[in-house]
């Protein structure tokens, strides 16, 4: 059994968010989305994995290396210009070889991880396992219509859905995927679908396994989902993250699970109520109230404002009464505040934004 991971720009859907760099390297709770794929690949007793890059992927190369410290053997797949979830397929066809594969969407979280999968695979051999679970609005996914176990229906982001059961970004396949994808032609938005391919392998009758997915699950491609997922991951956090690794001066206050890197200091008069992490060489000055679901990127420093259930990114600077919200500020963001404010500020701001308020 062989792991795909997606980093690529593997679809032509533009998502709003404007940091620079790989989306997959955007940090929940303090770790690249992407090294949640990496390790639940891993915890699913899988070691080679083939990493599909697409044209904007500085940083993973670098950050992920040749997979050690997650425990795997890690292959990089060029994928060229994006063109859709069955086209990333196509380019790792040669890393694939002859085996059965996990291929998880790196932008995906998955709280019960893809243990499930392999499993529902081993128990009947399908040419195909994909993860599905009731969603609030399926038009923006893969939706797939049942009846009992039988698959009535595969359509990608249908206008009209005939059931609320989105197809998660976790499916396992056999090489017979192949031969579907080879007939493939684009989509309406342009790309080969892999919702397309599966419902190929149903209409040639061959079996497809409906996982249920019961936990969690987010595709983080929107800001209000990335909150969700990084407050979701730091309750979740295992105690080994949960250390203080930095100074917490006499005076300051502490509540709940909170983790704080090496080399960084929270003064005295500064108050975090966790589940919440900070990076390396945090500042947390005096007067300064961190909130539950709030994860602050290494090098930041925060003086005499409040953040709750927010994420910041590395080497961010808030000064002043702010009092941040749900928001998502990136690397190197500057917000200063002159004057204290009723209500809670919400921004969702890209890299080296310069913000007075
Ligand atoms: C892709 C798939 C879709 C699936 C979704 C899960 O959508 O095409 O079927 O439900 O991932 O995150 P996309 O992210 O390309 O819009």
């Amino acid at each position: 059994m062989k792991g795909l991971l997606l980093a690529g720009g593997y679809g032509t859907r533009l998502r709003p968010l404007t940091f620079t760099g790989n989306k997959h390297m955007i940090p929940v709770a303090n770790r690249p989305i992407l090294f949640y794929g990496l390790d639940h690949l891993r915890s699913a007793g899988i070691r080679e994995v083939g990493l599909v890059l697409g044209p904007v992927h500085e940083g993973i190369q670098e950050a992920v290396g040749e997979g050690r410290a997650f425990g795997l053997d890690v292959t990089y797949v060029h994928q060229g210009t994006p063109k859709g979830l069955a086209h990333a397929v196509a380019c790792a066809r040669e890393f694939l070889g002859n085996e059965p594969f996990v291929m998880y969407l790196g932008d995906n979280l998955l709280q019960e991880g893809v243990g499930g999968f392999v499993r529902a695979y081993e128990t009947s051999r399908p040419d195909a396992v994909i993860g599905a679970t009731p969603v609030a609005d399926p038009r923006q996914y893969g939706v797939v219509e049942l009846a009992g176990d039988r698959i009535v229906s595969i359509e990608e982001k249908p206008r009209n859905p005939k059931s609320d059961l989105a197809l998660v970004g976790v499916y396992l396949f056999t090489p017979s995927i192949f031969e579907v994808i080879d007939g493939l032609t684009p989509s309406a938005r342009n790309e080969l679908e892999i919702t397309e391919a599966i419902w190929g392998l149903v209409q040639r009758q061959r079996p497809v396994t409906v996982q249920r997915v019961s936990g969690w699950w987010k595709d983080t491609g929107l800001p209000a989902d990335l909150l969700e997922a990084n407050e979701r991951v730091l309750a979740s956090l295992r105690p080994d993250r949960l250390v203080n690794q930095g100074e917490v001066r006499p005076g300051a206050v502490l509540r709940g699970p909170v983790g704080i890197g090496p080399g960084s200091v929270v003064d005295s008069g500064a108050e975090i109520e966790g589940p919440a992490v900070l990076g390396e060489n945090v500042r947390v000055g005096a007067g300064t109230r961190i909130g539950p679901g709030t994860a602050i990127g290494s090098g930041s420093v925060l003086e005499g404002c409040a953040v709750r259930r927010s994420i910041l990114l590395e080497r961010v600077h808030v000064e002043g009464p702010v009092r941040l919200r749900d928001s998502i500020l990136g690397r190197d963001v500057s917000v200063r505040c002159a004057r204290a404010t009723e209500r809670d500020t919400e921004l969702i701001v890209g890299d080296s934004a310069r913000i007075a308020l």
